[in-house]
Parts: structure tokens; C-alpha cells; sequence
């Protein structure tokens, strides 16, 4: 998949729940695979951030993105008419050869599973958030399970299924402690997004690996170490995770295996399809 840099032009910005998803022209710009990412140029900062591709309508590229700082607050701030460089698609995404694949999302984390699920032709998903207003965001996911802390993703039946998951760390090393096959995507802080910095190197392994270009999603076989290192990212801070029961008090039960058909999927500017 070619990677490009481009300047694009911002088609719309909307809110969904506490996040924005950012539309953008895709210009010549190609959107990869579920689960690569993009380093989009953040207004008035130097460095670019890295942003997962959330969806994919025809000629549009649309980023869910959490203003946690200035640089994603450049990017929610942004209007209709404005452009930014944008780089990529980089990284690796997730392995679709999947037979029985359950999404399962965490807080912003649940950014790349719209384009994932369309292109898996809409799997179950299970999605957690630390609040109902975080959870508005489950709109990306029609179908999806929700649940919000105290309960956890990890609470739901998640046996029987191919796991894809992307989330804060703790929510990855439980699911990766419960499912050793399970195909998870880690965050670090990046810099340059493809390989030249270092500024996303990790432990995986046992070996020191940059994260922009072995990840970031990692194949099964890859255990990412658990101790300090580069890869604690935000998305653990923004976690708060705790077991319990489901906020509504009913059991989470995963819908039967197999492909269900989501025809209400979010449709930003009134059309949604993969590439
Ligand atoms: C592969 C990848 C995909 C991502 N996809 C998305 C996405 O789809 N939507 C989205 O909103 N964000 C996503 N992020 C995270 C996003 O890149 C950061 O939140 C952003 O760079 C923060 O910039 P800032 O200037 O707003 O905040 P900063 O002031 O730079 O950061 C705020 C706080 O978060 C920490 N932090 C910043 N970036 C990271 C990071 N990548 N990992 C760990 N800690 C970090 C900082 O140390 C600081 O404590 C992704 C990151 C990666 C690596
Ligand atoms: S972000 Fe520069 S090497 Fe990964």
C-alpha cells in the first residue's frame, strides 16, 4: 500500500459524544488496511499526531479523534475549508483472515473498529467506556455491545471468537493474559510514524521494536512487555478499570456467531463504504 504525503482539505468536523470525527477529502491518498494509521498535521505544533483511520467513505478519509492535548484539540478545532498535511497510511493493520472475529473496543480505542467492521462485513463487537457520554460514540458501531465502567469488556463471553481489539494497555494485557491469539493494538508515543525516530520503540519480545512500523497492531506470536516502557500510553491513563457487573444490571451476552448485518451504520455526509 502506497503511503503519501498530502495536503487535505477538512470536508467537516462533528461531534460524537465527548470525541470528533474529523472528515477529510481523501485527495490521492489511499486508506489502507483496519487498524494503520495516519500522522495528521496538528495546527500551531510542530510534530504531526498518529490517528487511526476510523472510516473509509467514498472519497473521504474520517478520523475519530479525543482532544487530550493541544495537538488533538488543533485537530477538533479545525473547520470546513482549512487543510493539513496528512502522511500514510503507516504501520500495520489487523490480520483479516479471521473465521470467528469479535471487535472489541475501549475508549477512544474503538477509533479503527468502524472501517474494521465494515470491511469484516460487520462482526459482533463489544465496547467499553468510562461514561455514558463516551459511550454516545458506540453510534460508529451499530449492534455493538456497550458497556461502561465499573463493568468491563472483559466481563462479556468473549470465548469462541477471533479477538481484534484496540483500547487502553490494561484492557490489552487482560484480553492478551485470556486470549493468547488475540490481535491487539498497542499505542506509543510517535514522532515520525515510519520507522526513522525511534520514539515508538517498545519491548516485544524481549527486543527493542519501533511500534510505527512492527505494529501497531501485533500478530499473536508478539508479547509486548508489561513493565515501564515507552508503550504505557494515554489511553491507560484514560482507563479506569474495574470489574463488576453491567451498568444495567443484565448479563452482557454476546449475539450468536456469525455475520449480522448492520445496515444503520453511521454514514458521515450521507454515504459509508470501505475504500
Ligand atoms: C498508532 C496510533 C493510533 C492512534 N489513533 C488515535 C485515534 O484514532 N484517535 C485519537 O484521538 N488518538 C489516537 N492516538 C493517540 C494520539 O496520537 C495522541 O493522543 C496525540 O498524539 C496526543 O497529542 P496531543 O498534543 O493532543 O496531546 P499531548 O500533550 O501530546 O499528550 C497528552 C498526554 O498523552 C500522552 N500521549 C500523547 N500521545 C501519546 C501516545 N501516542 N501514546 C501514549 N501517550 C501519549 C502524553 O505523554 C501526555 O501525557 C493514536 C496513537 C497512535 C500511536
Ligand atoms: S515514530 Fe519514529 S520510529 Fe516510530
Amino acid at each position: 500500500m502506497a503511503r503519501r504525503r498530502e495536503l487535505l482539505r477538512v470536508l467537516g468536523t462533528e461531534p460524537i459524544g465527548l470525541y470528533t470525527l474529523l472528515r477529510l477529502d481523501r485527495g490521492t491518498l489511499e486508506p489502507g488496511e483496519p487498524g494503520q494509521f495516519f500522522m495528521l498535521e496538528a495546527p500551531g505544533r510542530l510534530l504531526p499526531r498518529a490517528v487511526s483511520l476510523c472510516l473509509a467513505p467514498p472519497g473521504e478519509l474520517a478520523f475519530l479523534v479525543d482532544p487530550i492535548g493541544p495537538g488533538t484539540e488543533a485537530l477538533c478545532a479545525l473547520d470546513r475549508g482549512d487543510a493539513i498535511h496528512v502522511f500514510g497510511p503507516l504501520g500495520n493493520g489487523f490480520r483479516l483472515d479471521v473465521e470467528r472475529p469479535l471487535l472489541v473496543g475501549g475508549g477512544i480505542g474503538i477509533a479503527p473498529l468502524p472501517y474494521l467492521a465494515e470491511t469484516l462485513r460487520f462482526p459482533p463487537a463489544v465496547l467499553g467506556f468510562r461514561s455514558a457520554a463516551h459511550a454516545e460514540a458506540a453510534s460508529l458501531l451499530p449492534g455493538a455491545e456497550v458497556v461502561v465502567d465499573p463493568v468491563l469488556v472483559t466481563d462479556c463471553t468473549l470465548q469462541g471468537f477471533d479477538v481484534l481489539a484496540c483500547g487502553p494497555e490494561p484492557m490489552l494485557q487482560a484480553i492478551a493474559a485470556r486470549f493468547p491469539g488475540a490481535q491487539l493494538a498497542w499505542e506509543a508515543p510517535m514522532a515520525c510514524g515510519y520507522g526513522a525516530c525511534y520514539g515508538c520503540a517498545v519491548e516485544i519480545d524481549g527486543e527493542l521494536k519501533r511500534l510505527c512500523t512492527e505494529g501497531p497492531v501485533l500478530v499473536p506470536s508478539h508479547r509486548i512487555d508489561a513493565g515501564p516502557s515507552p508503550a504505557t500510553t494515554r489511553r491507560v491513563a484514560a482507563s479506569s478499570v474495574a470489574p463488576v457487573a453491567t451498568a444495567t444490571g443484565a448479563p452482557c451476552v454476546l449475539a450468536p456467531l456469525g455475520v449480522r448485518d448492520r445496515g444503520t451504520q453511521h454514514h458521515p455526509a450521507g454515504g459509508h463504504h470501505a475504500a
